[in-house]
């Protein structure tokens, strides 16, 4: 009997509050008969290998606090590091465990149940998710298609989000890979401020997430000054290749930043973490090399993969995403990879991206296995 290619979603929405994760490795491994080294993530738009000065910090063994202690509660040194980096004021810096870690933050703070959060989609899977989990719930607006660079709607955005607690943004945006168009998250941003004004109440909160920004070379955080209610959210895990770390920060205003803070844990990234972190972000060159690297490899893989039939996307971002027209060939094509040990993102039935499939910019060693994949099906029509 031949596999059945797994889910491998970030997450599958089961129900309203259940939800299966990626499978791991492992997993992957055991359905498709493969030694565990075959497998590569081209789901987890993470970068291919952590940044040498993580070995050398590990090797040292000098940690910000002995490991028999827990980190100091404020990340003292982390913020500092990330204030610096970021452009902004340590009082405006909230640090968390991962990107993850703060979007959940931003929901227990702003949402409640019975509450309302907008979501232009498709976005980032873990908004929906966490959106549910308190009770609340998603209104989604339609983005443009592939021809309009998949942009949200913005008045249609700023009608949904009238009687809305929290809105969610992601620029650029995963999983489609492009950036809002210029002017179009101020240009909400306004018109969000300006109908809470004549209604008399506290405009949304923004969230607005930019785990790639480094990747398109630009931030929006300068709105916060303009927006009192905007979060800015990055991410250690994307550019700077420590995903394994989980350190993230919220950025927004000291006065949301307070409204935030009193949901946050007071030591939920480690000590190991926050002494590579800090690090990372007082030495930029290796996150710098990285991104220049993965953005010609994504120029190389995106023509490779063009030049054996596959319709890619243009991306600014560390992942592409291919559209296969249906459902079913999308599937087909995800499970040819997974025989080899490459893993996709796939988008489950109903899924606005159900016929394409989402792949991350890996090392050109994995690169390759991919391009050779791609090419053994261009040669194989039954394949899929
Ligand atoms: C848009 C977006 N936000 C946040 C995250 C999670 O980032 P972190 O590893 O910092 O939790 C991801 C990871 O894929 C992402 O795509």
């Amino acid at each position: 009997m031949s596999p059945t290619p797994v889910t491998t979603s970030e997450l599958t929405p089961t129900g309203p509050s259940v939800y299966t994760w990626e499978a791991t490795d492992e997993e992957v491994a055991a359905r498709y008969g493969l030694r565990i080294e075959r497998v590569a993530r081209f789901d987890l738009n993470t970068s291919p290998a952590p940044p040498a000065l993580a070995a050398r910090v590990l090797a040292a063994g000098r940690f910000e606090r002995p490991l028999s202690e827990y980190p100091p509660s404020d990340y003292r040194r982390l913020s500092e590091a990330a204030a610096a980096v970021y452009g902004v004021a340590r009082e405006e810096i909230l640090v968390g465990a991962g990107a993850d870690e703060i979007l959940d933050l931003c929901a227990k703070a702003f949402l409640r149940a019975g509450a309302a959060a907008v979501l232009p989609s498709p976005s980032y899977a873990m908004f929906r998710v966490l959106t549910e989990q308190r009770g609340a719930t998603v209104v989604d607006v339609p983005r443009g298609g592939a021809r309009a660079g998949y942009a949200m709607d913005v008045p249609a955005v700023r009608r949904a989000a009238r009687d809305a607690n929290l809105v969610w943004l992601c620029t650029p945006n995963n999983p489609t890979g492009l950036a809002e168009p210029a002017g179009a998250v101020e240009q909400l941003l306004d018109g969000l401020a300006s109908d809470a004004a004549s209604a008399g109440r506290v405009p949304p909160v923004a969230v607005l997430d930019e785990a790639y920004a480094e990747f398109a070379g630009g931030t929006l955080l300068g709105l916060r000054e303009r927006y009192p209610r905007l979060v800015v959210v990055r991410t250690a895990s994307k550019a700077y290749a420590l995903a394994g770390l989980r350190v993230g920060f919220a950025l927004a205003l000291p006065s949301l930043i307070a409204e935030i803070e009193p949901y946050r844990p007071p030591g939920s990234v480690s000590v190991v973490s926050v002494t590579v972190v800090t690090e990372a972000l007082k030495t930029p060159e290796e996150m710098q090399v990285n991104v220049a690297r993965i953005a010609a490899e994504r120029e190389r893989l995106a023509d490779a993969l063009g030049a054996v039939g596959w319709s890619v996307g243009p991306s600014i971002t560390n992942f592409l995403l291919v559209d296969f027209e249906t459902p079913a060939r999308a599937a087909g094509v995800a499970h040819h990879l997974l025989r080899s040990g490459l893993v996709p993102r796939t988008f489950g039935p109903g899924h606005p991206l159900a016929g394409q499939l989402r792949l991350t910019v890996r090392s050109p060693k994995e690169n390759d296995r991919l391009i050779e994949a791609a090419a053994d099906l261009a040669g194989d029509e039954d394949g899929v």
